[in-house]
């Protein structure tokens, strides 16, 4: 198992009290500047894709993107790869969004929309070369079922590539709860520890974890894509106006976007851990 990525998770609040000359000594600010004012070269959400391409996924192989949402990613693969691409979804509304995506899309032609869920995954034994879970798994209700069910449809030697979010020890008690329940997260799936003994269990080799952390997100707020810091002032804007969005959107679609601007405010501040895991289903039992 190879771990990739950075773990470099300072403790936060351990440290002695600095004293009020080294707070305020001079000369401070450009270094500062300097310092933080500069790239760290963090990786972009490119390198999901590029894990695939170097599994040499191709126009023979069949991927099923699971949790698939509104087919986006489907059609990046089919587009990229020459592969076809199944993507499933349990809920209606995003599989109808799905089936006009695919319609419209040049290459649709090569992805269909089944509906389901991965602890029963409406596939055949053996029918797919990659599945693609990617910000899905945290739903699962049933994880050895849904890992049970991956493993079933595999090809020998095919792979379920895994991107998720998972809590660490800076999300605190109070944090956890009511994040998870405003955007349906079970809390279990949150545990890499946990992850990893199911996926063993289920007869899964790990062969890579990825830890990104921060990266993605740094990497679309330096390119101006996608920008965390606009959900840092929706949750500013949701939680100072609380009453008055919570009577304007309703109960749930208000916990719900808050829920989502905080998933990627604290996946920057190191209380979500985004990591990539590369699984294999061996190509002989116990292989
Ligand atoms: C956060 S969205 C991610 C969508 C897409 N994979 C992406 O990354 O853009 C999570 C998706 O998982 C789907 N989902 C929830 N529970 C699921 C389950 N048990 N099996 C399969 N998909 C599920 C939801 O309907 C939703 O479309």
């Amino acid at each position: 198992m190879i771990a990739t990525g950075v773990v470099a998770c300072p403790p936060m609040g351990q440290a002695e009290a600095i004293t009020l000359d080294e707070m305020y000594h001079p000369g401070g600010a450009d270094a500062v500047n300097r310092a933080l004012n500069r790239s760290y070269h963090p990786r972009s959400h490119g390198l999901v894709f590029e894990i695939v391409d170097d599994l040499d996924i191709g126009p023979a192989d069949v991927v099923l993107d699971i949790g698939g949402r509104y087919a986006a990613h489907s059609l990046a693969m089919v587009e990229m790869f020459g592969c076809r691409a199944v993507c499933v979804d349990p809920v209606d509304s995003n599989n109808e969004r799905a089936r006009t995506a695919v319609a419209e899309h040049p290459a649709g032609s090569r992805v269909s929309i089944r509906r389901g869920v991965m602890e029963d995954i409406p596939g055949s034994d053996g029918e797919f070369d990659l599945i693609f879970s990617h910000d899905m798994f945290f739903h699962v209700v049933d994880a050895d079922r849904a890992l049970a069910e991956g493993h079933r449809v595999l090809k020998p030697g095919g792979h379920l590539l895994v991107y998720q979010l998972f809590a660490t020890d800076l999300l605190e008690p109070g944090e956890r709860a009511r994040l998870y329940a405003d955007v349906a997260v079970v809390p279990e799936r949150m545990e890499p520890d946990d992850f990893e003994r199911r996926a063993s269990k289920a007869g899964f080799t790990i062969e890579m974890i990825d830890i990104v952390g921060s990266e993605f997100r740094e990497a679309s707020e330096e390119d101006g894509t996608n920008l965390t810091s606009r959900q840092l002032l929706y949750a500013a804007r949701l939680l100072r106006e609380s009453t008055a969005l919570r009577a304007e959107l309703g109960e749930s679609e208000y916990r719900v976007e808050l829920g989502n601007a905080l998933w990627g405010v604290y996946q920057m501040i190191g209380k979500l851990e985004p990591r990539i895991y590369l699984l294999r289903k061996p190509t002989a039992p116990n292989a």
